[in-house]
């Protein structure tokens, strides 16, 4: 295991961001794999009355003190606010309070006092902010935003209105620890942008409604920030409408054309056959679709594939029927992206069974439920023969029926 980075970094004359880069979580929230890692950004204003917002992950928490030693005693911090309650963020409050002896006033959407309680078996000088309030301090005004559901329902933001920063939570958030805390050079900000979105998907995508209604309030209060402070990954000040833009997109489920993603399972070969013939057909096409598959030789983590599919404008799914029911990894996949990913794109089926055919007609039935829009169902008894092919082909048809796309698709064979 490396040494931990940790930043203590001053963001204006009185604003600090204090970061941690955890390398050691392999599965974020114990589900998705992150071997790009993850950071937790508290941030702490200074003044005649100490602010502290949020803290790290419990696993940091002497680390955490040790850096908040750096630039202020926790006995004079006067004010805690906890944008949200998830223990990547308030893992390390108990600690801060402990040392603080209970004197600062910890804020927060009232439903954080019994999570917080509830959580931690903690008492706090606890003070519920309502939407909208403001607290004048230090010669600043910080305005609290109640932005429920992302990702909690107790989520704020806070807003220093003088300094026009944003402290959005885990909202315009990402995967990955970057090496720098600013978005000052596009093209790392370019590379990063794929842990943002896999960050969306797998962590606030069930919620993107919300998203989109708390950065449509943002907008109707007329907030539009010099700096986007989130609490992980890197700081917007360059600029901050490329976060905000791309969060948009991803929440309304704003496809990249010709984009096509295929998964599947293929336990000896059956199913792999009828995809060889779909990829094959999209590549007639100009398409290039980006390949995932669970077979004997590999299996892919969730997140990369929810990733992809986020912005893919039609999916191919292949899969076994297994004891009656659809191959477990894809039943599952089948239940996570129905949960994460908003509906409406088109999808083609490719199913392959022994004895009795039961999954192209569940993963059918899953789907439609959820709103995608399935294009043609293709199902065969153990290996694909010509009439098969021939209707694979059709549904590659019924995906795009254009001729040609152009510059569609991207790189393939995960
Ligand atoms: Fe980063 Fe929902 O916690």
């Amino acid at each position: 295991m490396g040494e931990l980075k940790t930043y203590v970094e001053k963001i204006s004359t009185d604003f600090y961001l204090l970061r941690v880069d955890d390398k050691q979580t392999k599965y974020f929230e114990a589900l998705w794999s992150i071997p790009e890692g993850v950071t937790y950004n508290a941030y702490l204003l200074l003044g005649d009355r100490n602010i502290l917002f949020d803290s790290w992950k419990h696993t940091y928490a002497n680390r955490f003190i040790e850096c908040l030693r750096q630039i202020v005693d926790p006995r004079d911090i006067d004010y805690i606010v906890i944008h949200h309650m998830e223990q990547d963020h308030s893992g390390a409050i108990p600690k801060i309070l402990t040392l603080n002896g209970g004197r600062a006033k910890v804020l927060g959407h009232s439903l954080a006092r019994g999570m917080f309680e509830s959580f931690y078996d903690m008492k706090t000088e606890f003070k519920p902010v309502r939407d909208g309030d403001t607290l004048a301090i230090n010669g600043k005004t910080i305005r609290f935003i109640h932005t429920p559901w992302v990702h909690w329902p107790e989520t704020i933001m806070s807003y220093i209105e003088e300094d026009s920063i944003l402290l959005s939570g885990d909202v315009f958030g990402s995967f990955s620890t970057p090496p720098v805390i600013y978005d000052s050079d596009e093209e790392k900000v370019s590379g990063y942008l794929k842990f943002a979105r896999k960050y969306f998907v797998t962590v606030v995508g069930h919620y993107s409604k919300h998203v989109l209604r708390a950065i449509e309030k943002l907008h109707k209060l007329g907030i539009a920030p010099q700096i986007i402070a989130p609490a992980h990954g890197l700081i917007f000040r360059s600029n901050p409408q490329l976060i905000i833009d791309y969060y948009m997109r991803l929440a309304k489920n704003v496809p990249i054309r010709g984009k096509v993603v295929v998964v599947y399972d293929s336990m000896y070969g059956s199913v792999e056959k009828g995809i060889s013939v779909a990829i094959n057909e999209l590549r007639k096409k100009g398409i290039k679709p980006i390949v995932y598959s669970f077979t004997d030789i590999q299996h892919i983590d969730l997140g990369s594939i929810l990733s992809e599919i986020i912005d893919a404008e039609a999916l191919i799914i292949g899969a076994s029927t297994y004891e009656g029911d659809i191959f477990p990894k894809i039943r599952y996949f089948l239940e996570v992206l129905a949960e994460k990913v908003r509906a409406g794109k088109k999808v083609l089926i490719v199913s392959s069974y022994g004895w009795g055919g039961v999954a192209g007609s569940k993963i059918s039935e899953k789907l439609s439920k959820a709103g995608f829009k399935v294009v043609s169902r293709v199902e065969f008894r153990g290996t694909p023969r010509e009439e098969d092919l021939a209707k694979i082909k059709e549904g590659i048809s019924l995906l795009f029926n254009v001729s040609t796309y152009a510059g569609g698709g991207s790189k393939e064979n995960h």
